[in-house]
């Protein structure tokens, strides 16, 4: 019996936040295997602020999903059959398997994850590419020594409360920036932040001067727009600014607000250097071995907003821009 795959595919680019029109969803027979493929049955899709930059015809670090394609997706899943020698049925595997219930694969890009040491959905965030994120990103662009402060924004999201805790286990201050009384309270309580500013609702320069009096040695920037600006504002000398993403300004319809504040770099003798994840993908095992060892050790804590059913998907990526998440955001492909 052939299997019927369901899939979001990208109808129209979207301006501002995408709407249900900017969908197509479509049904279609699974096609027999080729030689060297796998068919995954996904069981979990990755909602990732980047999706919204893919949508764009614009050039970037990797090409936009053509109009009509299903829509680009981490995801993670079970092998159901397979033509490769490298992955066996039964196997739990994580890749770019697009917003659909099956994706053949050719194994490039695709990993095992091994659930006796984790749930799924942790592969996609802490010990997947957000955790990837954070992990290179700090050590390798934002380099902290121990006493330093790093500041990061989005604190209480994917990539952000990775960063904030790995700080901490290098011996910084770790100061968050996030969106709320609620997530401030889970950056401090949960994760062990030493404090998180609600910039929603606290005056945001005045709170940066407060918890970072000698400046800020590491700025981790998740958000851009006016948050960058307050940071920048208040570097220490030599301070390392990591642009890792810029998500107030994704959807904007007027262009993408730049720093005004980017003199504080020649005063300070700081960086600003954009990373991408992609980039170290041939380090991502010595990323995941040492942030397995802290999860296990109970150094770090994650958490997944799980969001159910492949029909919620249009509706659940708008979370991300909501802010309605806390922690890595995942489409469970089940009705629960
Ligand atoms: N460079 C790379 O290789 C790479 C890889 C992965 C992710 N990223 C980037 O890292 C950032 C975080 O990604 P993530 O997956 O960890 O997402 P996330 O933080 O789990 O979710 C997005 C969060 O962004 C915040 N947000 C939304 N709109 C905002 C606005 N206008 N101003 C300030 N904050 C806003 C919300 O939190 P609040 O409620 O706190 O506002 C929301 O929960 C994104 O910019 C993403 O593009 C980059």
């Amino acid at each position: 019996m052939q299997l019927l795959n369901r899939q979001y595919r990208l109808a129209a680019r979207p301006s501002g936040l995408p709407t249900r029109e900017d969908w197509h969803f479509t049904e279609e027979k699974v096609r027999p295997l080729e030689a060297g493929e796998v068919l995954v049955d996904v069981m979990y899709i990755s909602l990732d602020p980047a999706m919204r930059g893919w949508m764009n015809d614009a050039r970037s670090y990797i090409a936009p999903v053509a109009i009509g394609d299903v829509m680009r997706a981490g995801g993670a899943g079970r092998v159901v059959a397979s033509r490769n020698e490298q992955f066996a049925e039964g196997d739990y595997v994580v890749g770019a398997f697009g917003v659909q219930e099956y994706a053949i694969a050719n194994g490039k890009g695709m990993h095992r994850a091994d659930v006796a040491l984790a749930p799924l959905p942790k592969y996609l965030g802490v010990l997947g590419m957000p955790g990837m994120t954070a992990y290179f990103g700090l050590l390798d662009i934002g380099k902290p020594q121990p006493g330093q402060t790093v500041v990061v924004s989005g604190a209480a999201g994917a990539v952000g409360s990775v960063v904030g805790q790995i700080a901490k286990i290098k011996g910084c201050r770790a100061i968050g920036i996030a969106g709320g009384k609620a997530k401030c309270d889970h950056v401090v309580t949960d994760l062990g932040f030493d404090a998180c500013i609600d910039y929603k609702s606290d005056d945001l320069r005045r709170a940066l001067a407060a918890h970072c009096p000698d400046g800020i040695d590491v700025y981790f920037d998740n958000v851009g727009g006016a948050i960058l600006d307050a940071a920048l504002a208040r570097l220490a000398l030599h301070a390392r600014v990591v642009i890792c993403g810029a998500i107030s300004q994704y959807n904007s319809t007027t262009g993408t607000k730049g720093p005004a504040n980017y003199m504080s770099l020649l005063v300070n003798r700081a960086s600003m250097t954009g990373m991408v994840v992609f980039d170290y993908a041939a380090r991502y095992a010595e990323a995941a071995k040492e942030l397995s060892a802290w999860l296990t050790a109970g150094k770090l804590v994650s958490r997944e907003e799980i969001v159910h059913g492949l029909d919620n998907f249009p509706e659940a990526l708008l979370m991300l821009f909501r802010g309605d998440n806390t922690g890595k955001l995942v489409l469970a492909l089940d009705q629960a």
